[in-house]
């Protein structure tokens, strides 16, 4: 029988990320030993706004591959003719032009979460990607993890009944009063605060249990949210949310909240379907177990599964299997995180910045 040859995908990183992501990727995307025999990955070159910035990073992160391209720009990077797909690592706000950029050259793209700083900006992005012909995913990584999968296939059999709620939260200690107000997590020129950056975790498990499930048919929920703000630069401190899908076949509700300076006492997500629950473990973002209830029609728990989730490297690397594969078959977007989902995710966080009176300062969102 032939073998099949791998696709070789060629990799343009922007951004070397003080917060240590692009590293993340990278050390993720091109280990040999993550069991995948029809993808390859290869990091081709590595854009910053210093040229001496990007060596140091394949010095020190990438083990000083010669063949790997430092630039000084990230322009290079996108015109580099041995570059494929460009990942985009930059602060929330300059996703939008980023993204941009790389698709008027035709690169695949990439994008880091949240995929822009508002939906009319993801809109011009996937008009230009369409224009242009070329694949454009936002980096949800969680929806591709083996964890997820099979989540989803529990959510969706209907063993448990109807999902009736999800409760999610994402929380962490940034230590707001004793960091420069000029990191992106408090300044709101960079899309500071909780909901932009820690948000897309709590709501990419509502998607997954109510948006996606069978019986919501593709409605999208109505939204109610609210914002406390931190004085220091006015960004969102501590922000909640629900989500109401109600129609005739699915009547359920999600109550998502993020914090930017407390850990969460519960960490965790937990969806209650009519006959059971399934309790997905800390860090939501990528978990490794998840405990499984079953009830009987008094409420009581008769049967508890465990499931845990054990794979080389740090769970990056299913996303950019799925780019991989997609670029391979002429996709433009994923079946699994498709732009209507970061279109949905995007409306959301719109609207609660809208009821919770967040507006970023003028001129930082490029479409409005
Ligand atoms: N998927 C995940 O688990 C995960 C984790 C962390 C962050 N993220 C996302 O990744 C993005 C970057 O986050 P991060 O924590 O890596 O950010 P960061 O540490 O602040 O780094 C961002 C990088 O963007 C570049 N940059 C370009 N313009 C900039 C500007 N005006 N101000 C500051 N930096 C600028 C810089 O790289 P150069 O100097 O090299 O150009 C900088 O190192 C965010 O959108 C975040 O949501 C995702």
């Amino acid at each position: 029988m032939a073998q099949i040859q791998p696709i070789s995908l060629r990799w343009g990183i922007i951004s070397t990320g003080d917060a240590n992501n692009p590293f993340r990727i990278c050390s993720s995307i091109q280990r040999r030993a993550r069991n995948v025999d029809d993808v390859v990955h290869k990091v081709a070159a590595v854009g910053s706004r210093s040229v001496d910035k990007a060596q140091q990073f394949i010095d020190t992160s990438l083990g000083g591959d010669k063949s790997i391209k430092a630039y000084g720009s990230y322009t290079e990077v996108y015109k580099d003719a041995d570059v494929d797909v460009i990942y985009v690592a930059t602060p929330h706000t300059y996703h939008y032009e980023n993204s941009l950029d790389a698709i008027k050259v035709k690169k695949h793209v990439l994008c880091e979460k949240p995929v822009t700083s508002n939906r009319a900006e993801l809109q011009s992005l996937l008009d230009a990607a369409k224009e242009n012909g070329v694949f454009f995913m936002e980096a949800m990584w969680t929806r591709f993890q083996p964890l997820s999968l099979e989540f989803k296939k529990i959510s969706d059999s209907g063993g448990l009944g109807l999902p009736i709620s999800v409760h999610a939260d994402l929380s962490g200690n940034f230590n707001i009063h004793n960091i420069p107000k000029t990191h992106r997590i408090l300044d709101p020129n960079l899309g500071g605060g909780a909901l932009l950056d820690l948000g897309p975790y709590p709501l990419v498990w509502a998607i997954m249990a109510l948006y996606e499930n069978p019986a919501n048919s593709a409605t999208k929920p109505t939204i109610t949210g609210s914002i406390l703000k931190t004085p220091l630069t006015g960004v969102d401190c501590n922000t909640s949310f629900t989500l109401n899908f109600n129609q005739s076949k699915l009547a359920a509700q999600a109550v998502l909240s993020c914090s930017i300076n407390t850990d969460a006492l519960d960490p965790g997500v937990t969806v209650r379907y009519e006959r059971g629950s399934i309790k997905i473990a800390s860090p939501i973002y990528v978990p490794k177990s998840f405990v499984v209830q079953y009830l009987n029609e008094r409420g009581v728990v008769v049967k508890e599964e465990k499931k845990f989730f054990e794979y080389i490297g740090r769970g990056m690397h299913f996303q950019a299997d799925e780019v991989a594969r997609c670029i391979r078959d002429g996709k433009t977007e994923s079946a699994l995180w498709g732009h209507e989902k970061s279109l949905l995710e995007m409306h959301i966080f719109d609207e609660v910045r809208r009821q919770g009176g967040y507006e970023l300062p003028p001129g930082v969102e490029k479409v409005l």
